[in-house]
């Protein structure tokens, strides 16, 4: 039997320029595709984010909200291209590196009501992963049963697929640290919370600030929620720095790296 998936999400922060429209780090890129081929995880999962591509066009378009006016369809399809057009950048630099990366587009495969999944036709993603290559998924426009369409955030696909496949951990790689008592981009006295337990995640929720640029989809509150749902399954999450060299890496192979673990609590994952 193979062993459980690890999950690891990369933040469209570490991957594109955030406060440059459609403007990817293929730099970035090309390193995380290095590190992720080294790490040699055999069942792996990729989802990334939307950064400077997906949100300012959603943002633009009010996609999250869902359908309001016949003009935002073409938001929709701007929205949905642009992350393509993202994906595949990331998938050729996956590729280059010698990781069998094949794309599975989430507004194909995924139905969410009032923004939440709710039909996920898996099997196609299921025999990838059984065959030993490494789906690449990604926030996306999807279409909505409730509200016509919105945003599915690359954050609640991370959790959604760590369930369902049992996942032994979730890797988060963003553009700080890992956690903190404040937002580090603004407060010079934020501290990195290193290890928290299911139980503070809840008062960090209410403590740790919102990302400043564009995110439809919740900067890091959006994330820990989202988080959440997998940690309280058992399924530990740890955040690192993706624009630092080697974390991820280290991060994938289990070793000891800068961070913040979450955990369910009564046990030290
Ligand atoms: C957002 O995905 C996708 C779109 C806006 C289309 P995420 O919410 O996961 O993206 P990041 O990681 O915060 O950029």
């Amino acid at each position: 039997m193979s062993p459980k998936p690890v999950v690891l999400k990369v933040g469209g922060s570490a991957i594109t320029f955030k406060d440059k429209p459609l403007t990817p780090n293929l730099r970035a890129m090309k390193r995380l595709a290095g590190e992720i081929r080294r790490a040699e995880v055999s069942n792996l999962i990729i989802v990334h984010g939307g950064g400077s591509f997906g949100h300012p066009i959603a943002k633009e378009y009010a996609i999250k909200d869902g359908f309001k006016t016949e003009n935002q369809n073409i938001g929709f399809c701007w929205t949905h291209n642009a992350m393509v057009t993202l994906n595949s950048l990331f998938v050729n630099a996956l590729i280059q590196n010698g990781v069998c990366a094949v794309t599975v587009a989430p507004s194909s495969c995924i139905l969410t009501k009032q923004g939440r999944i709710r039909i996920f036709q898996d099997k196609a993603l299921t025999k990838l992963l059984e065959k030993g290559f490494v789906p690449v998924l990604y926030g996306d426009a999807v279409i909505d049963l409730a509200k016509g369409f919105t945003i599915l955030s690359g954050d609640q696909l991370v959790s959604n697929l760590a369930i369902k496949f049992e996942a032994e951990r979730i890797v988060v790689g963003v553009d700080v640290d890992g956690l903190y008592t404040a937002d580090p981009k603004t407060n010079s006295s934020a501290k990195l919370i290193k290890k928290v337990t299911l139980e503070k995640l809840k008062q960090l929720q209410k403590d740790v600030g919102g990302s400043q640029t564009v995110d439809v989809t919740g900067g890091m509150f959006g994330k820990i929620r989202e988080l959440t749902s997998a940690v309280e399954k058992g399924i530990p999450v740890l955040i690192v720095n993706a624009a630092k060299p080697n974390r991820i890496y280290k991060a994938l192979k289990n070793e000891k790296v800068l961070g913040t673990h979450i955990s369910r609590g009564e046990n030290n994952h």
